[in-house]
């Protein structure tokens, strides 16, 4: 937990009141501010809906979701939003241009030592903060929607990124509680979509080749593999594979995956006939108009399964 360390959160979207909800339960005062003074109100209602959500998955050690959303302030311009803040988090739309704009103005009005963090999803910290005086303390604080239910959050540097700006924002997501990935250099996806990509190009690929239709794809993720990776990443689930751990399971199994990896050095086709085929498939079992209530649920399975890993954190580490 801080001690009432103030946050700034730049755009109160999505992910700008995720993050508020976020930095609110680890103990900062928030202030809020988005360009749209409609949407900045409008957020109340997300920032409540967030909040009561970790309530319900029993996510508030000890304090209510009323105390978590007193903690956030909407701001009525930047300069408000951006006095005495020590983490500046940026959550405007994903283009180059604006985000360039946005980090020029948070670098000129921002206290000097607050660290300028980018919420980004694919864009690198270089792009947008080359040119600035103060493009040390910027970097990619790259989260997963929505950050205050899911903890992982990727520190990004560029080229540029001071060593102590990247310690200062590992430390404060640590000591907000969200589990912070330290990167020790800028690549085009970060480290969770370079993983989720590879998996989406092999799943596309069987498609493609004929091989399994999209329902036996996703059947083989969400019935086979996925149970395990929602407790265990892939070295973790390797380690305990093979009786000898890591190593042995390299030397059992290792010589299968290389000469699978023979067969996906091409990119897959992600267009024409396999789109159609994987649009059909997911069509018939929900059809578009149904996609807000699927969302709807499987957000309140998803607060269920954190509860439940939540009340049940193994042991053995
Ligand atoms: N949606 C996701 O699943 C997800 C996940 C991780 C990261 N991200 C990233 O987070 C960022 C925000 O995404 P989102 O989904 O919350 O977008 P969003 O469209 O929901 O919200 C963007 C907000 O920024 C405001 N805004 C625009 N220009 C502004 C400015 N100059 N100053 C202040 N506010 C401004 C808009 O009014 C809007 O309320 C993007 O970079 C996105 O790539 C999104």
């Amino acid at each position: 937990m801080t001690n009432n360390l103030k946050a700034a959160i730049i755009g109160s979207g999505l992910i700008g009141c995720g993050w508020a909800v976020a930095f609110a339960r680890g103990g900062c005062n928030v202030a809020l501010f988005d360009q749209n003074a409609d949407a900045a109100q409008q957020a109340k209602g997300m920032l409540a809906r967030l909040a009561a959500e970790l309530e319900t998955a029993g996510m508030l050690d000890g304090q209510t979701a009323e105390s978590i959303t007193e903690r956030v302030h909407i701001a009525a311009d930047l300069d408000e939003a951006l006095d005495g803040a020590v983490h500046v988090q940026e959550n405007v739309p994903e283009k180059l241009d604006i985000k360039k704009a946005v980090f020029s103005e948070l670098d000129t009005r921002a206290p000097r030592d607050a660290i300028l963090a980018s919420s980004t999803s694919a864009l690198l910290p270089s792009a947008f903060t080359e040119h600035l005086s103060g493009r040390d303390r910027c970097l990619v604080a790259h989260p997963i929607n929505p950050p205050s239910l899911i903890r992982a959050v990727e520190i990004v540097p560029a080229p540029w990124t001071s060593a102590s700006a990247m310690d200062r924002c590992v430390d404060l997501m640590d000591r907000i509680g969200q589990k912070p990935i330290r990167m020790q250099r800028e690549i085009d996806g970060f480290i969770m979509n370079r993983l989720q990509g590879a998996l989406l190009q092999e799943a596309f690929r069987l498609v493609a080749d004929g091989i399994a239709t999209p329902e036996d794809v996703d059947t083989g993720l969400r019935d086979g593999l996925a149970p395990r990776w929602a407790l265990l990443g892939p070295f973790e689930t390797i380690d305990l594979n093979a009786p000898g751990g890591v190593r042995d399971y390299v030397a059992r199994y290792g010589p299968m995956y290389t000469k699978i990896a023979e067969t996906q050095r091409e990119t897959a086709d992600w267009t024409g006939q396999t789109l159609d085929e994987v649009e059909e498939a997911r069509r018939k079992h929900l059809p578009l108009d149904r996609i807000p209530a699927a969302q709807a649920e499987r957000d309140s399975r998803l607060v269920e399964m954190m509860k439940h890993l939540r009340t049940n954190a193994r042991k053995s580490e």
